[in-house]
């Protein structure tokens, strides 16, 4: 709900990293039997990158936390929370967000990762919002980086067509507003996961289960019969929180996945297809980093700007989703 009076979650800036290694559809053609017209009409996706031998998570975070610092005009000792979404930390544990923190030379504060895969960097920023409302850290950095790359199984070609690795972030601070819905911030936040359909999107392998890392498996189809349902309900239930419409949306911002859902969703909600931010064809899906990079991007080059309403939702592995409506 949206309170009158109450502090709100600002967005400071935003920056992205992309690794320099470009894998084309071309080049996958080469690895699997697929082809480039088959990727293209079926997700969108004509490219992604892939990180370096040695490019960790946490250096991909650190690169995009760094530009997300310099676009706020803000130092690392201003930040005492970061939180990272990613489903590929550098190791089982620490927090690979402890090893961002220490690359920035930050000493106070708190450092976690968040893991609801694709949806991660929406359950990140909702998380962000709640702790800097609720008084306990002033300045947050909410980080989405993946290196999917690593536990991807490159010999099916039902998965490993569609990742690509990332890292995107956000700073965000809490402000003393008057609660009007014409302040910047956080407006409203919808978060939702039902575990019946866990085993739908997974990684097979994990410490406490087989004790080795694993490798993504999906049943894609029945992924995307949930997707567009689910998405719809849950902007819808963020946008009603705030009082706003689709047509208020002047920038939706999806966790990008595959086109079609980016579309049918677009369709299902009455939205301008020139209002959504799309980086799926550059960049594949690059899970919890797709949202903070395309964010970056739109605001970047100018299309995203200060007072503007933009929409963000991800569906991911759990089945998780969620919604945020930001002021920005
Ligand atoms: O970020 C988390 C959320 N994830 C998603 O939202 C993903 C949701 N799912 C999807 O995006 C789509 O289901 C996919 C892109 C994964 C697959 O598209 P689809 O239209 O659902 O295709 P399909 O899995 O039903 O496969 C159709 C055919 C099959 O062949 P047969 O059985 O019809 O002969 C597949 O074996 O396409 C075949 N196929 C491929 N062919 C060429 C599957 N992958 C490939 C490939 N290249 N890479």
């Amino acid at each position: 709900m949206v309170r009158l009076g109450t502090v709100r979650t600002v967005i400071k800036g935003c920056g992205g990293y992309l690794p320099e290694r470009v894998l084309t559809n071309a080049d996958l053609a080469k690895m699997v039997d697929t082809s480039d017209s088959w990727i293209t009409e079926r997700t969108g996706i004509k490219e992604r990158r892939i990180a370096a031998e040695g490019e960790l998570t946490s250096t991909m975070g650190a690169l995009a936390a760094k530009a997300a610092l310099t676009d706020a005009g803000l130092a690392p000792e201003d930040i005492d929370l970061i939180i990272l979404a990613t489903s590929t930390p550098d190791q089982t544990f620490p927090a690979s967000a402890v090893t961002i923190q220490a690359d920035l030379g930050i000493t106070h504060g708190a450092a976690f990762d968040m893991q609801a895969v694709c949806s991660g960097f929406v359950f990140a920023l909702a998380t962000a919002d709640s702790y800097l409302k609720s008084g306990q850290f002033k300045r947050a950095l909410v980080i989405g980086a993946e290196a999917f790359s690593r536990i991807l199984d490159w010999k099916d070609r039902s998965t490993c067509v569609l990742f690509g690795d990332g890292a995107g972030a956000v700073v965000v601070e809490a402000q003393k507003l008057n609660g009007a819905l014409t302040d910047r911030g956080i407006l409203a936040t919808c978060l939702r996961s039902d575990g019946r359909y866990r085993d739908k999107l997974y990684v097979d392998g994990g410490p406490s289960s087989t004790g080795t890392v694993g490798h993504v498996r999906m049943d894609g189809p029945e992924v995307f019969r949930h997707a567009v349902t689910n998405i719809s309900e849950v902007i819808g239930t963020t946008l009603a929180q705030a009082g706003y419409v689709s047509s208020d949306i002047d920038w939706f911002v999806p966790h990008q996945a595959n086109k079609r859902i980016l579309d049918g969703t677009a369709r299902k909600l009455g939205l301008d297809p020139e209002r959504i931010i799309i980086t799926v064809d550059k960049h594949a899906n690059t899970s919890a980093a797709s949202i903070p990079l395309a964010l970056s991007q739109g605001s970047a080059d100018g299309r995203i700007k200060q007072g503007d309403l933009v929409l963000i939702e991800a569906m991911g592995g759990g089945f998780t989703w969620g919604a945020l409506l930001i002021r920005w």
